[in-house]
């Protein structure tokens, strides 16, 4: 809890003294301002050589922004796409934390449907229509896009569910299509398999869910065997009273989902803050 204000009140360009000084079960309110849950969106869609992206861009008044203007996020999301509302503000979320951060439609206008359980969506045949033969050149294309058109150098990548099996393939030791990440984070990645797991060849970190059919605790030990095997740094952390979704979709009224989605942020900021922004550990 105390690591958490800490952090949080660095998110916020807050003096550390200050944190330690604020460290109260109050400071718990701070962190919930971290990840915007409502409101308008406030970046932009457009299309860029056929792809459409959602970016959205720190405010220039930010304190933490000047010190990020050659890094920048690239947010991809789960089976729901750039559409659904909680992934526009997750990278809303991101700009606010000081990075510029763009999110391409992986799915050009077709996401899966937001319950997708109804009649007549098929999520296998949703799923083998996505595979990395079309879904890398898509990415590769973000990655280009922060490179030459906004003049990025450095690229965090993040992934939820059906994206995070992205951030690892777009970390690994080869280029999938012309383009790749400096960094990773995943939350709840699915279709991950082991060949992707060892290539992983920058640093990489995972938020997982308790209740997760898609990693489960015997998938999650194999996650956390093939990572400490690549030599790299990883974090996997475990959000307890969590599912998978979580860091997307969570249940806002459930206490543990909550916190297990606001931490999941917090520390993919961290990881970015530590491996993209500065020199690692
Ligand atoms: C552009 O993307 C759409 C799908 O969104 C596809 O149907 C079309 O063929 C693409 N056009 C080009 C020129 O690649
Ligand atoms: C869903 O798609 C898969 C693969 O395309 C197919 O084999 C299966 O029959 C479909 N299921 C339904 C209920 O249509
Ligand atoms: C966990 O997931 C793996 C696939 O990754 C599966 O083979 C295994 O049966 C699952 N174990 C349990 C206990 O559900
Ligand atoms: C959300 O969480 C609350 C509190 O745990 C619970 O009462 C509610 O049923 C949950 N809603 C859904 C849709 O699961």
């Amino acid at each position: 809890m105390r690591f958490t204000a800490l952090s949080t009140l660095l998110l916020l360009g807050a003096n550390p003294s200050t944190a330690e000084r604020k460290d109260t079960p109050s400071s718990y309110s701070i962190e919930r301002t971290l990840v915007k849950e409502s409101g308008a969106p406030s970046g932009k869609e457009f299309t860029h050589n056929n792809v459409t992206y959602y970016l959205s861009k720190p405010s220039s008044d930010n304190p933490r922004t000047k010190a990020r203007s050659d890094a920048a996020v690239l947010f991809l999301t789960d089976v729901f796409g750039i559409q659904l509302p909680e992934n526009k503000r997750l990278i809303d979320s991101f700009a606010r934390a000081g990075y510029l951060t763009l999110g391409p439609d992986l799915f050009q206008g077709s996401p899966a449907p937001a319950d997708i359980n109804v009649p007549g969506f098929n999520t296998s045949e949703f799923l083998a229509r996505h595979t990395p033969a079309v879904t890398d050149p898509i990415v590769a294309a973000a990655i280009g896009y922060l490179k030459t058109q906004l003049k990025i150098t450095k690229v965090g990548v993040t992934g939820y569910c059906f994206g995070g099996r992205y951030a690892f393939r777009f970390v690994g030791e080869e280029d999938p299509a012309q383009g790749r990440a400096d960094v990773g984070f995943a939350a709840h990645p699915s279709l991950l398999g082991d060949d992707e797991i060892r290539a992983v060849a920058k640093p990489v970190a995972v938020a997982a869910a308790e209740t997760d059919s898609l990693l489960n605790a015997t998938a999650r030990s194999n996650l956390e065997v093939l990572l400490k095997e690549t030599g790299e740094r990883y974090q996997v952390n475990l959000y307890s009273g969590t599912q998978h979704g979580f860091a997307v979709r969570a249940n806002l009224t459930n206490p543990a989902e909550r916190y297990g989605k606001e931490e999941a942020f917090v520390q993919a900021v961290r990881w970015f803050d530590t491996f993209l922004v500065t020199g690692g550990v």
